[in-house]
């Protein structure tokens, strides 16, 4: 049966050129390196400079995408864009990045769902080109969490940085089997009853300020893991494939400990999952498309390989998709 997908056309990523050792961390807090090592698996973090905007860091990477594809801001007829740490309360980032690139027609809209935001954008771009509405889309994650944190308490300041990952999506008329190449099927889960595990005390009606991050990370830690493979699980039926199937689980990458139990949980090697947020710490939106970029850098992921994307944060929210190269 001949489908529409939603297939890749090339990746690009931007990290702020402020690298963040975990060692500054412990001049003004009590903490040290092996701790945020040991829990986290965090050695560095990248922060924006106090004159780069989120839409900023997301250009640089959808400049990388668009070369990567051999393409101008001009074959584009969507940008969609995740991220909880926009420009300004409005307009969205989104457009801000389609002036910014030169996309002369077509629409841009920001989304949010926090760290879980690529995963929704993703679904929501497959959707527009698997109903006609869209060809050719910009999926981009681009966060300035730097923005956001509280820089008095360690048990969240030390967990995040910021950066963008775009990818470029395009319409292609496929045969609707698990080997197709494209996004094959996308799951999305949130519930609002976890909304105080992990949220930012202020916003535009509640207090008129941006606020900072608060979490209770066991808490979340706890329903990580099972809702990461479970839902990985559901997209992988979804699109009538297995675990075994995997060439390479690209995770959101919050904490290593997730990430290693999670692709234990599923049984998949630890030599098929993607890691970089040694380098980068969690991104939130911008994680899962900064560590397809740098994998396809690396030389891990190539063309045709199954990769499953998994992600979960605040709202809670959190989703899977299944995408062949
Ligand atoms: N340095 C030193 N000690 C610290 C630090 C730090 N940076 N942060 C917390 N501690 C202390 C705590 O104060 C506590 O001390 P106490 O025993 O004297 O009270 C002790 O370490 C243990 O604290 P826990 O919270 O139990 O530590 P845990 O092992 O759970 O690790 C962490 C904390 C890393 C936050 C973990 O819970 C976690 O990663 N949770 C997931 C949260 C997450 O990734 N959130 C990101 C957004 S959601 C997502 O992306 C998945």
């Amino acid at each position: 049966m001949s489908v529409i997908r939603a297939v890749v056309k090339g990746c690009g990523h931007y990290l702020p050129e402020r690298v963040v050792e975990n060692e500054e961390f412990a001049k003004t807090l009590d903490t040290s390196d092996e701790w945020i090592r040991a829990r986290t698996g965090i050695e560095r973090r990248h922060f924006a400079a106090d004159d780069q905007k989120t839409s900023d860091l997301a250009f640089e990477a959808a400049t990388m995408a668009l070369k990567n594809a051999g393409m101008t801001g001009a074959d584009l007829d969507a940008i969609v864009l995740a991220t909880a740490t926009p420009d300004q309360t409005f307009p969205s980032t989104a457009t801000r990045l389609q002036h910014a690139v030169g996309m002369i027609g077509g629409f841009a809209f920001d989304l949010q769902a926090v760290c879980a935001g690529f995963i929704y954008a993703l679904a929501n771009a497959t959707a527009l080109i698997e109903s006609g509405h869209a060809k050719t889309v910009m999926v981009v994650g681009a966060e300035t969490f730097s923005r956001i944190i509280d820089f008095t308490d360690r048990g969240t300041c030390v967990l995040f940085g910021d950066g963008a990952g775009a990818l470029i999506l395009q319409a292609k008329e496929s045969e609707g089997t698990g080997e197709d190449r494209g996004v094959l099927s996308t799951d999305l889960n949130s519930d609002g009853k976890y909304n105080d595990l992990l949220y930012v005390d202020g916003g535009v009606s509640s207090t008129q300020s941006t606020g900072l991050v608060r979490m209770q990370g066991q808490e979340v830690f706890k329903h990580a893991v099972s809702k990461l493979a479970s839902s990985g699980e559901k997209a992988l039926e979804l699109a009538g494939l297995t675990a075994d199937d995997i060439d390479w689980i690209v995770p959101h990458q919050a904490n290593l400990r997730i990430i290693k139990r999670t692709a234990k949980k599923m049984g998949v090697s630890m030599d098929n999952v993607v890691v970089t947020v040694q380098d980068h710490g969690n991104t939130s939106a911008a994680s899962i498309p900064l560590a397809l970029s740098i994998a396809v850098e690396r030389g891990q992921i190539k063309k045709g390989d199954l990769l499953l994307l998994e992600a979960i944060g605040g709202g809670l929210a959190w989703g899977a998709a299944a995408v062949r190269w």
